[in-house]
């Protein structure tokens, strides 16, 4: 057989994938996943506005179409971070991904040669790092505390690994913690980025998603001279299906970034970006986002109440005021994977942390999702989880 490239992924090296399976048995009750709650996808909503599309654009939304995507939607992007975000840029600065996952790839393919060293968070979103992996990145976890990753310790790794080219970062309701990087961070980010001379994906598919708290700005909206790249997505605000996500960078980015898209899939769905510029013109979609929030947050409620009734004393976990996760440390265990096996035992999964971190595990840790269980599973599977977590510590 002829050899897969040093890109492709060993056999058996897909852990996750290992635990979403062991954790999809129906009798199980799984905070493993990531996806959004689908009782709230605005299916009928969604079904006018891609008739409306077929009536008014069908030939154009069947063609193939620019690499940058739909102006209509570009439009709407620029408008919908100037409101959100506080982010002002131009058309020219609008990239529509397939997925917000293909603004890592593409950034990925963009700047990292073999060797190059991308600076994390410890932990951080693992779909990031296999993207950064397949690329050869050499990775440097950055120290996290409750605000986000901590800035002593990034600059400490800016001065000790030159050949860096990307700091990658989660600010809001990170994957997988929750935490959220507090505002005068944000902007000694930007400040060391363009010190360093080193760009800043910043990556924020949560920040809509707010339940408590208030609004901390995009590490964007401190960009003084183009070193943030700031990247997001409609998965969590209206539907992953889509595959609609966005970036906004300087327009010498963006324009080298089209043309390796152009050649990983020409273009994003058509239909799919008319579809979504119609709803946006037809429908509340704030009140939208904040009927997604309401429901986030009851449900993040129920499971920290869950953790508070059942875990074991000294358990820690994060509280986080928006987003889909919360992550909890479990003191005293050395094997996260071995704890995840007895709590399937107990018919109650997650994903174990060991993934998440670039550099060195720190066992013990776990994610939990609170986004997609029923309000009637989070209460059950948590007192399942906390009688295996018992048990497990004793
Ligand atoms: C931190 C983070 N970035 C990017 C993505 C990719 O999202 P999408 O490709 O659906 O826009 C996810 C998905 O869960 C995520 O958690």
């Amino acid at each position: 057989m002829v050899e897969f490239s040093k890109r492709v992924p060993a056999d058996g090296t897909d852990a996750v994938g290992a635990i979403l399976k062991a954790a999809a048995d129906p009798q199980i009750i799984s905070f493993a996943g990531g996806l959004p709650a689908p009782e709230l996808f605005p299916v009928k909503e969604m079904k006018a506005a891609v008739d409306k599309v077929f009536d008014q654009h069908g030939q154009e939304a069947m063609q193939y179409g620019a690499a940058k995507g739909v102006t209509a939607l570009r439009e709407l992007i620029l408008k919908h971070v100037a409101a959100k975000e506080d982010v002002h840029a131009e058309l020219d600065n609008v990239l529509v991904t397939t997925g917000s996952e293909q603004a890592i790839d593409l950034v990925g393919k963009a700047f990292i040669d073999p060797g190059d060293t991308v600076l994390v968070e410890q932990p951080t979103y693992l779909c990031a790092l296999d993207v950064f992996k397949s690329y050869g990145a050499h990775f440097v976890g950055v120290e996290m505390d409750e605000e986000g990753m901590k800035m002593d310790s990034l600059e400490a790794a800016l001065k000790a690994n030159p050949n860096t080219k990307l700091i990658y970062t989660v600010p809001n309701f990170q994957n997988p913690t929750g935490r959220t990087m507090a505002v005068e961070r944000r902007q000694k980010l930007a400040e060391l980025a363009a010190k360093y001379d080193v760009y800043v994906l910043e990556d924020n598919p949560y920040g809509e998603i707010r339940f408590a708290g208030k609004h901390v700005p995009a590490v964007k909206s401190f960009d003084q001279d183009d070193h943030v790249l700031y990247m997001s997505t409609f998965s969590k605000i209206l539907a992953p299906g889509f595959r609609l996500g966005w970036l906004v960078a300087d327009k010498k980015v963006v324009d080298k970034l089209t043309v390796l898209k152009q050649s990983a899939d020409l273009h994003t769905d058509n239909l799919a970006q008319f579809a979504v510029a119609q709803f946006f013109e037809d429908n509340d979609v704030d009140a939208h986002v904040k009927e997604i929030s309401d429901l986030y947050g009851k449900r993040k409620n129920l499971m920290t109440d869950g953790i508070k009734q059942y875990f074991p004393a000294g358990v820690k976990y994060t509280d986080p005021e928006g987003g889909m996760f919360l992550w909890v440390e479990v003191p005293g265990v050395d094997d996260t994977v071995e704890l995840f096996k007895k709590c399937l035992k107990h018919n109650v999964a997650f994903v174990p942390g060991d993934p998440f971190f670039a550099g060195d595990v720190q066992p013990g840790t776990f994610r939990l999702n609170y986004s997609n269980a029923q309000e009637d599973k989070i209460k059950v599977g948590m007192k399942q989880l906390g009688d295996a977590l018992q048990e497990a510590v004793k």
